[in-house]
């Protein structure tokens, strides 16, 4: 199985992609990932995804998004095609796509929101610790993304404070909360380029105690829905 960084050669398998997002969203009734044909393709060429494929056939994705300008990085719309299920598929896409977020974003903040055991198994051992929602991005947009779901009604009424979704996150050691610092991606990717790291990403002590960062504008990127990740 190969499992690289996404590139044009990958989007032959989109649509494939895109429909399992839906069909497993639907199975799952924890609601309907929106993703476009478009808004999957742009990530998938510029190189801010994660694709496994055997023998030619679409095995399991992942994607990266930015937030607050940068501050937070999320690995969302991650999917595995059910015949390669539990089989350790979707452990080696996260890892695969943590490591492209730390490589691109050394100081940003990663988080993720999921409903799934499986994820927070792999988030877990990955460093991410359980926090509550103000300790996430507060982009509007990024939670403007939690419209698709059906249990936003729940997240409203609860004041955007907590929901079904678990929300957890990873602090990098070096984080400096320095938005000007976190703009940009770090390292750029040539297409197909595989980062050979294989760095152990230790939460740093105290990661509890995170400061509250609350960050209203919005980020340039067209961004459609967070589902969970
Ligand atoms: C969730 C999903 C990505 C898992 O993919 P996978 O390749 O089967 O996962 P892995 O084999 O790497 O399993 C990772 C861990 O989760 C566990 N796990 C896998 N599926 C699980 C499930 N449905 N319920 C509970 N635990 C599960 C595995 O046993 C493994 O734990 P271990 O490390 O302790 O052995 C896949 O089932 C999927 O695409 N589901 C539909 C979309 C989805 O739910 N996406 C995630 C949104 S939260």
């Amino acid at each position: 199985m190969e499992i690289e960084i996404s590139s044009c050669e990958h989007l032959m398998y989109v649509s494939e992609i895109q429909q399992e997002m839906y069909d497993s969203a639907q199975r799952r009734g924890t609601g309907i990932a929106k993703r476009s044909i478009e808004y999957l393709s742009k990530k998938i060429s510029d190189g801010n995804a994660v694709v496994a494929t055997e023998n030619g056939e679409w095995v399991g994705f992942c994607y990266i998004e930015t937030w607050s300008h940068g501050q937070f990085v999320a690995n969302s719309g991650l999917i595995v095609s059910p015949k390669y299920r539990n089989g350790g598929v979707a452990t080696q896409i996260k890892q695969r796509v943590f490591q492209l977020s730390r490589d691109k974003y050394p100081t940003a903040k990663v988080f993720g929101l999921t409903t799934g055991l499986a994820v927070m198994k792999i988030n877990s051992d990955l460093g991410y610790k359980p926090v509550i929602y103000s300790e996430l991005t507060q982009d509007e947009e990024f939670w403007s993304g939690c419209k698709s779901c059906v249990n936003y009604d729940i997240l409203m009424q609860k004041e955007r404070k907590n929901c079904l979704c678990t929300a957890m996150l990873f602090v990098p050691p070096n984080n400096t909360i320095n938005e000007a610092e976190n703009c940009s991606p770090q390292k750029e990717y040539n297409n197909n380029e595989v980062s050979q790291k294989n760095e152990v990403h230790s939460t740093p002590k105290g990661s509890g105690e995170l400061r509250l960062t609350i960050n209203n504008k919005k980020n340039s990127d067209e961004k459609e829905s967070n589902l969970s990740v």
